[in-house]
This record gives structure tokens, C-alpha cells and sequence, in this order.
């Protein structure tokens, strides 16, 4: 059995995998490779936790734990029995497991599928325990005190390889702990964030504008991003004031509690958090840019009221109710951004309703946002034939399940 001791994981929405590969060597982490959904790489511990503090693009982070080769449901059973488990979690935690096969095709008398495999080491779990300490431990799906992946891919003498890891995170870090109430459709905020990163957004030289802001998803990390606040900032600030609330997994690992170097140089990690965020809620008082969010509706635009304040950004980020179609940008150079519906359900009436907004939408750029710049991101690709403007880019990425395209236009 092979023990990893600093490889991880960093899964991501597809479509961002280069850039968050970027984003962890900036973190100090080595040897990145860039993999449909995610990127591998490796580093000192402190640079994981700090990838799951600061990273604004990845989904969930894992750190390989063991890789063995194995035959069959059984063989996995019999495998897993061998890991220490107790060196991984104590009994009295409640744990969650997943099992996830990788793409290659597999035999059906070996591996039926992946809950019944996830089920074999669930049983492993547990009897390890019952056998060491007398007792077992609780699963538990939605709030688990530890968390762990385990991946079968085809394998090369035997024919299966599977691979544990811990999910280091517990919750997806895409939630950053400030939304309050849900819109229909808010785009997950590490696709905003990645968004923002691939138009290549300058706080510097340009106010933002989300003309349809819904939850206010954008214009939230936009503020983030101009003020160089780490996103787990809120989930920091609630676990220093009441170290009960443990908002990561990592916190339960005796990888970490009991490694008084990486305890300690997490605490660092927590005070550096505390303060940027204080330094970069004051610089965004005064900074001369814009970050302004729009939407018609007065439900979602409460949503995002409710959001920004809770996200303790009030101050920073201006909102308004009206057309999108009648904003007029100020003096500055200005990057209209916007999600417009999708028509997910499309009802009668409703497509020529949509082509009419995104053709609106296309028109009033031509005509009053000469020398500014704009960019759609749409999961209804139809729709974006109607916008009426030359494309300088467009980029491919997901949102959950929706493939989705962020289609640039640079006005003239
Ligand atoms: C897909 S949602 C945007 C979700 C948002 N990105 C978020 O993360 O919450 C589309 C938004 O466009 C708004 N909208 C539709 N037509 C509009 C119009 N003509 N002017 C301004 N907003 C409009 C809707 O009210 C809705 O909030």
C-alpha cells in the first residue's frame, strides 16, 4: 500500500482548471498539473490550509492519503481493513465516505457501481473499529466530522487502483458563508470569481457593473478580490469567536491536531486572514472604482441587499433597481458583466422574451457604451447569437451541471 504524505487535489468548475493552477502557485504550492476538474499538486501542509482559507476558485481541497490495487468489491473490503483508521479519525467522530469511479469502464461481476462499493468501505470503517477499540463510529452525510474520497481508476497489474484521501473542507468552500437568501439561479462564487479573473478584471482602472446582479454574487467578489479579502474570511471571524464552530473538516484531523507546527502556523495563517480583511475592508472605503449591482426584480434585489450586508460590504458595493437596458456608465471605463436568464423552463412566450432582453441588451451597448467593455455568461448558447455584437472572446466553463459560455465584447 502506498502512503502519500504531500500530494492533494484542488477540484474546480471546468473551465478554470489553468487558472486555478496559477492561483496555488501563487500560494506557494509545486509541481501543479492542471486535470479536467481540478488540479494536482504538491506542498508543505501550510500551503493547503491555505489554499483551503484563500483559494477564490476551487471547489473542495483533498489530501491523498493511501493508493492500493485491488480486485473486486471484496478485495476493497479486505484492503481498506488494513488502514489505520484510527490514525485518520477517533471513534468518537462521526465520519462520511464517498466512493467515486474514474472513467474508464469497468466489469460488472468485479465493481456493480460505486454506492455498493462505498458500502464495502464503510465496512471497513467500521469493523476496523469494532475490532481495535470495541466500539464504531457514526456516519453521518450532511455534517460530518471527518470526510473522506476514495477514487477507483483501472489499475495496471491488478486491474483496479483505488486511491483515500480527506476532504480537507467539509462544506464546499464556493460558500463563503454570507448568503443569506437564494435567487433563482446565482452563479456559484467561484465561478463568479473565475469569471472575473479570466476577463481580467482591473479594480484599478475599472468601475464594475453587474446590470443583473440577482444575489449579487458578482459584485460580492469583485469586492473580495479589489480588497484582497480571502473568501473564508466570514467563516474565520465565527471561528474565532466560537471555536465550537468548526466551518472545515481539517480541524477534526490528527493531521492537524496533532502537528503542533502546522497548529501553529495555522494560527498565523488565521491572524494574517483577521487582518487583511480589516486592511482591505478600509482600503475599499476609499477606493476610487465602482462595484455596482443592478436588477429589475425588487425580490432578488432584497437578496442581494441582504447579502452584501451580511458579507459586511455595504458600504463598498452600490445598488439599484432598474432596466439594465437604460444604465448609462459613467466617466470611467466600465466592465458590464452580466448573467442574464437562462430560460432554464422555457414557457410559452418566454424564448421571444429572452431574445428581446439579449438583443436589448446588445443594442444599448452599441449605442451608449462606446470605449467601455461587456461580457455575458449564459447557459442558453442560442441566445447569445442575438446579442447582435462581435465576441473578442468566449470561454467555456460550467456552472454545477450547466455548460455554459462568458462570451467578451469590447465596445467601440
Ligand atoms: C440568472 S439571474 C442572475 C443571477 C446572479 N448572477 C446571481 O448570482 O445571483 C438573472 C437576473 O436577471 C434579472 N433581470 C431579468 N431581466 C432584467 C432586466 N431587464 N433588467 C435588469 N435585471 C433583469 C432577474 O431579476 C434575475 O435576478
Amino acid at each position: 500500500m502506498k502512503k502519500y504524505r504531500f500530494e492533494y487535489f484542488a477540484s474546480c468548475p471546468s473551465g478554470l482548471e489553468d487558472l486555478l493552477a496559477k492561483e496555488l502557485n501563487d500560494l506557494g504550492a509545486k509541481l501543479t498539473v492542471p486535470v479536467r476538474g481540478g488540479v494536482q499538486f504538491e506542498s508543505f501542509h501550510e500551503v493547503a490550509l491555505k489554499a483551503v482559507l484563500m483559494s477564490r476558485l476551487a471547489s473542495r481541497i483533498f489530501k491523498f492519503l493511501y493508493q492500493f490495487e485491488v480486485l473486486n468489491e471484496n478485495d476493497y473490503y479486505l484492503q481498506a481493513t488494513d488502514i489505520k483508521w484510527k490514525s485518520l479519525m477517533d471513534v468518537t467522530h462521526t465520519f462520511r465516505l464517498t466512493t467515486i469511479f474514474g472513467d474508464l469502464p469497468f466489469a460488472r461481476e468485479e465493481f456493480r457501481n460505486s454506492q455498493f462499493a462505498n458500502l464495502k468501505l464503510k465496512d471497513a470503517v467500521v469493523d476496523y473499529f469494532r475490532h481495535h477499540e470495541g466500539e464504531r463510529p457514526s456516519v453521518e452525510k450532511d455534517f460530518p466530522d471527518v470526510s473522506f474520497l476514495a477514487r477507483i481508476d483501472r489499475g495496471t497489474e491488478k486491474p483496479y487502483l483505488a486511491t483515500i484521501m480527506y476532504d480537507l473542507c467539509g462544506d464546499p468552500l464556493n460558500q463563503r458563508g454570507y448568503r443569506v437568501s437564494n435567487t433563482e439561479a446565482p452563479v456559484k462564487e467561484n465561478v463568479a470569481a473565475g469569471i472575473l479573473k479570466l476577463v481580467n478584471w482591473n479594480p484599478e482602472t475599472e468601475d464594475l457593473l453587474d446590470g443583473m446582479c440577482g444575489s449579487g454574487t458578482f459584485v460580492i467578489e469583485a469586492a473580495l478580490m479589489a480588497g484582497s479579502i480571502a473568501p473564508s474570511y466570514l467563516k474565520v471571524e465565527k471561528h474565532l469567536n466560537n471555536p465550537e464552530y468548526k466551518p472545515w473538516t481539517f480541524l477534526n484531523y490528527p493531521w492537524l491536531t496533532k502537528d503542533e507546527h502546522l497548529l501553529e502556523n495555522f494560527k498565523i495563517i488565521l491572524k494574517e486572514i483577521t487582518t487583511s480583511t480589516q486592511s482591505g475592508l478600509e482600503k475599499l472605503k476609499s477606493q476610487k472604482s465602482r462595484i455596482w449591482g443592478n436588477d429589475l426584480s425588487e425580490m432578488n434585489l432584497y437578496s442581494a441587499k441582504e447579502n452584501v450586508r451580511k458579507a459586511k460590504l455595504d458600504q463598498v458595493i452600490e445598488l439599484t433597481q432598474v432596466d439594465a437596458r437604460v444604465i448609462n456608465p459613467n466617466k470611467n471605463k466600465t466592465l458590464f458583466i452580466c448573467n442574464p436568464p437562462y430560460g432554464e423552463r422555457l414557457e410559452y412566450g418566454e424564448d421571444e422574451k429572452l431574445k428581446s432582453l439579449y438583443k436589448g441588451l446588445g443594442d444599448h451597448w452599441k449605442h451608449n457604451f462606446k470605449g467601455h467593455r461587456a461580457a455575458i455568461f449564459t447557459g442558453n448558447l442560442e441566445m447569445l447569437k442575438v446579442v447582435g455584437l462581435k465576441t473578442t472572446k468566449r470561454h467555456i466553463l460550467f456552472n454545477g451541471d450547466i455548460e455554459c459560455r462568458l462570451a467578451e465584447y469590447s465596445l467601440y
